[in-house]
């Protein structure tokens, strides 16, 4: 059906031409249009294979990568039910796969004047693009197509509020292109301050004028304070977490009309202790408290105030989990490197074990706590670590900058159009369902009366 280039024929722009050309069968369309995407998509892969094989990478096996393209059952396999649907409740969203779709991404880089330099990978350099054509698919059910003129309808009136490190900002950045690329009045959309998006610190409120919302961000990595060390503390102990106080900044999000969370990767040795940032609990600072545990007592605090402070009948609570780093061979300091990483993955092989450790406190922290039955766990962990294809890596500076030096990456940072956009669409997926679901509770209470 199509001319298979000769061995040579092995660069970037070919594959992708190629690629595109498969865009002809039309592949969400029954039968020749899927086998000639399920053709077309695995002799890229070999042909994929081909070229990163000879640049010295390795890779899952052939078989494990049939079975992923198996699993796509949205191709292929049954009908599934909506998720919006009334069965579809039982659905868990973040248990799926990643499969191609030729529809993504859902808006480009240079379109949106809310990115960050760091995270436009392809303006900065970075030559593949598949990254960004990736669809998550619940196994069990369909997600909502995203629809931004639908997701603003519902935030018209409402502050959208992400509080968390810089992978929350990664998160924000995506919603407001995401929700942006359907309003054409570049006045329309702003900073209520005037601030710059960029290397800003403390929060940004972005207005949606026509819709009367905002979608804004609060830097806080740590969720809780961190402030001056009490009086007579050691003098190593230059600034200090206050395990059981929120952030100063908690007063503003308390009445968001969505409130999404985020912690974890500053919850590390470099990023407090060794910076003399210690952990405080009431009046004592605790010289020897191990990270971890002190990370728990913070998302103990965190829920703690969900509980107390915030009315969740009208915000809606979202905690999402730890987005995984994929350094190979070292860390962010030590040379650890992602920028050969074109394709998502099966397992996980690259994802560190403090990954697993964060997300295992953070399960158990809302496991445990019977006053979380009102916040929605965006459950990311599982699903983002199997992107190790998705990071900044060596295209963060900026288009002048160049590339990164190798041993520079940055493997924690998504690229965008990417992998955060996955996060919002679930953000979205989540929202409307519990529209639905009180709209169902309105009607069956009529049908009652
Ligand atoms: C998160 O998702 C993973 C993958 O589907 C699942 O194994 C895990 O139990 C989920 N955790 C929670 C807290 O829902
Ligand atoms: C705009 O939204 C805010 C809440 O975010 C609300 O208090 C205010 O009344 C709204 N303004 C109008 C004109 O509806
Ligand atoms: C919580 O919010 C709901 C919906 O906005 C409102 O009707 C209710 O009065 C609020 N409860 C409290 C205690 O403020
Ligand atoms: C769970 O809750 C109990 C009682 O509230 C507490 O003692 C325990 O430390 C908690 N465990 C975690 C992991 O939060
Ligand atoms: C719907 O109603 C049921 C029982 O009346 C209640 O338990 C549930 O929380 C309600 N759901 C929503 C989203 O209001």
């Amino acid at each position: 059906m199509c001319n298979a280039p000769s061995a040579e024929a092995s660069e970037a722009m070919k594959f992708v031409d190629f690629c595109k050309k498969m865009k002809r069968f039309r592949p969400f369309e029954p039968s020749v249009g899927v086998l000639g995407l399920a053709v077309g998509v695995i002799f890229c892969f070999f042909l994929l294979d081909y070229r990163t094989v000879s640049k010295g990478a390795r890779f899952a096996s052939q078989n494990e990568r049939f079975l992923w393209l198996r699993n796509d059952g949205g191709v292929v396999g049954r009908k599934k039910i909506d998720f919006l649907s009334e069965g579809g409740g039982g659905c868990d969203v973040f248990d799926g796969d990643w499969v191609w779709d030729e529809r993504y991404p859902l808006y480009q880089s240079r379109d949106c004047r809310f990115l960050d330099d760091g995270f436009r990978c392809s303006e900065n350099g970075r030559p593949d693009l598949f990254y960004m054509k990736w669809r998550w698919q619940p196994k069990d059910c369909n997600l909502p197509r995203f629809d931004a003129r639908m997701m603003l309808e519902k935030l018209r009136n409402k502050r959208v509020v992400f509080a968390g490190d810089s992978i929350g900002r990664n998160q924000w950045e995506s919603l407001l292109c995401m929700l942006s690329s359907v309003v054409l009045d570049k006045t329309a959309v702003y900073e209520v301050n005037g601030n710059p998006i960029t290397k800003h610190k403390g929060f940004l409120v972005f207005k949606f004028a026509d819709y009367n919302c905002t979608v804004e961000y609060y830097r806080a990595p740590f969720l809780v304070l961190q402030s001056r060390p009490p009086p007579r503390a050691p003098p190593v102990v230059k600034t200090t977490l206050k395990l059981g106080e929120m952030d100063w900044m908690s007063s503003k999000w308390r009445d968001a009309d969505v409130l999404i969370f985020n912690t974890g990767h500053w919850w590390n040795y470099e990023k407090t202790v060794r910076g003399g940032c210690y952990f405080q609990e009431g009046p004592v600072v605790k010289m020897d408290m191990e990270v971890d545990s002190a990370y728990q007592k913070a998302l103990e605090t965190v829920t703690r105030w969900i509980h107390r402070e915030v009315n969740t009948t009208k915000t809606q609570v979202f905690f999402r989990s730890y987005a995984p780093v994929h350094f190979r061979g070292g860390d962010w300091r030590t040379g650890g490197n992602c920028h050969q990483e074109t394709l998502p993955e099966l397992g996980a092989s690259l994802v560190p074990s403090h990954t697993w450790t964060k997300y295992t406190i953070f399960s158990q922290v809302i496991a445990n706590s019977s006053e979380l039955r009102e916040v929605d766990v965006l459950n990311v962990t599982h699903m983002t670590s199997r992107r190790k294809d998705g990071h900044s890596s060596l295209y963060y500076l900026g288009p002048k900058g160049g590339p990164a030096p190798i041993h520079r990456q940055d493997c924690s940072h998504w690229c965008l159009p990417g992998v955060p956009d996955t996060w919002n669409e679930l953000l979205y997926a989540l929202l409307l369902k519990r529209e639905v679901a009180k709209a169902s509770n309105v009607s069956r209470f009529h049908a009652q009366a």
